[in-house]
């Protein structure tokens, strides 16, 4: 038995005529640089390529993570490499949720990842995205209400999956201030930053969330 999003690719794979689809998330092919890749690929191969490495990731890679998106803010020793976005979504909320926490989430999201919180025992806040992202006046009326504090805010602040808005400037600080308000932990998913034009804000020293 699959996710909602698996269905959702079998019901499209069987469709003939062109579909933007709000599931999984697909940036355009010319954003990706599929020739600098081959030609990395090329480099970096070699026979020890295909056994196991580190547990926490490729020391290379680490690094460069580190010094990319924390601009070198971070120790290396927190940084672990998964196996894709999902891991990293399961472990996070893994050890960082118990049974009956409030987790906002946001409203259209990408329903792996509250799937997730949800199959941890989460209690889901959903909290409406606009046109600037997740709304935070709306954020902060829907958690009064409840009388509680979340733990965790799980969030897609860039090009948003499925409704591929960015969260504004202004809505990551008040989004930061509240987290530090309420102690709780934003859970910043960025599959697509990198893939941001210059407009928007990126590098990781001009991001507020995370
Ligand atoms: C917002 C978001 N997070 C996580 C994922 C899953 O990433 P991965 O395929 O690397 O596990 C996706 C995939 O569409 C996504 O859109």
């Amino acid at each position: 038995m699959g996710s909602v999003i698996d269905s959702s690719t079998s019901l499209l794979a069987a469709q003939t005529h062109d579909i933007v689809r709000f599931a999984m998330g697909a940036p355009a092919a010319e954003v990706i640089p599929t020739e600098e890749f081959r030609q990395i690929a090329g480099e970096v191969l070699t026979d020890a390529s295909f056994t196991y490495g580190a547990t926490e990731g490729e020391p290379e890679l680490i690094t460069t993570v580190t010094e990319q998106f924390s601009s070198g803010s971070t120790d290396p020793e927190r940084i672990v490499i998964t196996s894709g976005g999902m891991q990293g979504l399961d472990l996070a909320f893994k050890l960082f949720t118990d049974p009956g926490d409030l987790v906002v989430v946001e409203s259209p999201t990408y329903t792996n990842g509250s799937g997730t919180a949800l199959s941890y025992g989460a209690d889901v806040l959903e909290v409406p995205v606009d046109n600037n992202g997740m709304d935070i006046d709306a954020l902060e009326t829907l958690v009064a209400e409840t009388g509680r504090t979340p733990r965790m805010i799980y969030t897609i602040p860039n090009f948003q999956n499925p409704s591929g808005t960015t969260l504004s400037e202004d809505r990551r600080r008040r989004l930061l201030n509240l987290a530090h308000q309420w102690g709780a932990m934003i859970l910043d998913d960025d599959p697509y930053g990198a893939c941001a034009s210059p407009a928007i804000p990126f590098p990781a020293s001009e991001r507020s969330a995370g």
